[in-house]
């Protein structure tokens, strides 16, 4: 497989969707000689180990490239935790978010406000000059996750590593990463099939104590909610009210935690019980049985939340990886 030396591109790449499927295929499928082991999940061959010896550096790159950029745009934190979810939601977290070519999940309708691409592509340069062909971009990408959650006042977690990077990029399937207007038993479908719980829907939708929103997101729950030429009955009228001053453009920009936006605290969650939650699966996760409860828990028990911050997050970033050696030859 050849490496990927800018992440935002496929260098010499002629390769059919088809035969690339059939690498990816084998790719989830780590090599094992003799081939009796038994096989484990793709993310049990991850470890925080895997670039010790060939990129020692890594971790340190990524750690002062986000703190410099971030200290000159703080909104750049959320923007890479998000840029990471929407990764991982679509073929797993193999970066093919961050492929930038006509019909690639970065020119989706639902990617078209992520940001912090100039970003990751800042640290993959570095990391070629200092461990040339070695890095994935994926495990660029999670690792600046994790970095952008702990500047932003969240926990921090390990990394495990070793994610291949996959090739294959399709807008079409971006769009189906959830864009606040689902209702809660097609979001458990979704994380379900990333290999995560009500638990992890709940924990990881507390990223949005922090970040912003597009006003063109929120614009039917404001005006029109349903059809019926009305704001959301479920959402506070004084925070409608405020949302609409907000909202003169569909371009503008609101906080998604509208009490404590630059602190990753727990906030939404006690938001949520005062109906402001501003997108409707935010304030949905408040009402519905599944999910309440947790709410609820969140809203008081600060730090269970930031712990099982941490957990849920690992888990998003070991969903769907690719790992193993890529054959060279079909035999
Ligand atoms: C549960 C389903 C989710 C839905 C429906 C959802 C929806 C959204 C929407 C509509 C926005 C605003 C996009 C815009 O600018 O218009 C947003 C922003 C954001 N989301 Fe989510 N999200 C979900 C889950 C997650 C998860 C799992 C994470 C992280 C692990 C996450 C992290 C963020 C962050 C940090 C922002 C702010 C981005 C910024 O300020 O640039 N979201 N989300
Ligand atoms: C939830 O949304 C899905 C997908 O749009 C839809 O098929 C389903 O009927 C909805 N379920 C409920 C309970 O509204
Ligand atoms: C939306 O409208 C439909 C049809 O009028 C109704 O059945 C449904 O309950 C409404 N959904 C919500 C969340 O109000």
């Amino acid at each position: 497989m050849r490496w990927f030396i800018v992440c935002a591109f496929l260098v010499n790449i002629h390769v059919s969707a088809i035969a690339a499927t059939s690498i990816v295929k084998q790719a989830q499928q780590p090599l094992i000689k003799g081939g009796a082991l038994p096989v484990l999940p793709a993310a049990a061959y991850l470890s925080p180990l895997h670039y010790m010896k060939t990129c020692p550096n890594l971790e340190a790159i990524i750690h002062q490239k986000l703190n410099a950029w971030v200290k000159r745009d703080y909104t750049l934190a959320p923007a890479i935790i998000r840029l990471h979810f929407h990764d991982c939601a679509v073929r797993g977290c193999d970066a093919s978010i961050l492929l930038n070519h006509r019909g690639s999940e970065r020119a989706a309708e639902a990617s078209k406000t992520l940001r912090g691409f100039e970003l990751i592509n800042d640290i993959k340069t570095e990391v070629e000059k200092q461990c040339p062909k070695t890095v994935s971009c994926a495990d660029i990408l999670t690792a600046a996750a994790r970095d952008a959650t702990v500047l932003a006042g969240g926990p921090f977690w390990e990394v495990p590593f070793g994610r291949k990077d996959g090739r294959i990029s399709i807008a079409r399937e971006a769009d189906s990463v959830p864009q606040g207007h689902e209702n809660i038993t097609s979001l458990l479908n979704y994380f379900d099939k990333l290999g995560l719980t009500f638990v992890d829907l709940v924990v990881l939708s507390g990223s949005h104590t922090i970040g912003r929103t597009s006003c063109y997101a929120i614009k039917q729950r404001l005006y029109n909610f349903n059809g019926t030429r009305k704001p959301d009955p479920s959402m506070n009228l004084n925070y409608v009210k405020l949302l609409r001053k907000q909202c003169g453009l569909d371009t503008n920009y609101v906080n998604l935690d509208v009490t404590t936006p630059r602190t990753f605290d727990v906030a939404y969650y006690r938001n949520l019980g005062k109906r402001m939650g501003i997108l409707s699966t935010d304030q949905l996760l408040y009402s519905d049985v599944r999910t309440s409860g947790l709410v609820n828990l969140m809203a008081t028990q600060a730090e269970f939340f930031t712990d099982q911050f941490a957990v849920s997050m690992t888990k998003l970033g070991n969903a769907n990886v690719l790992v193993g050696k890529i054959r060279v030859k079909s035999d």
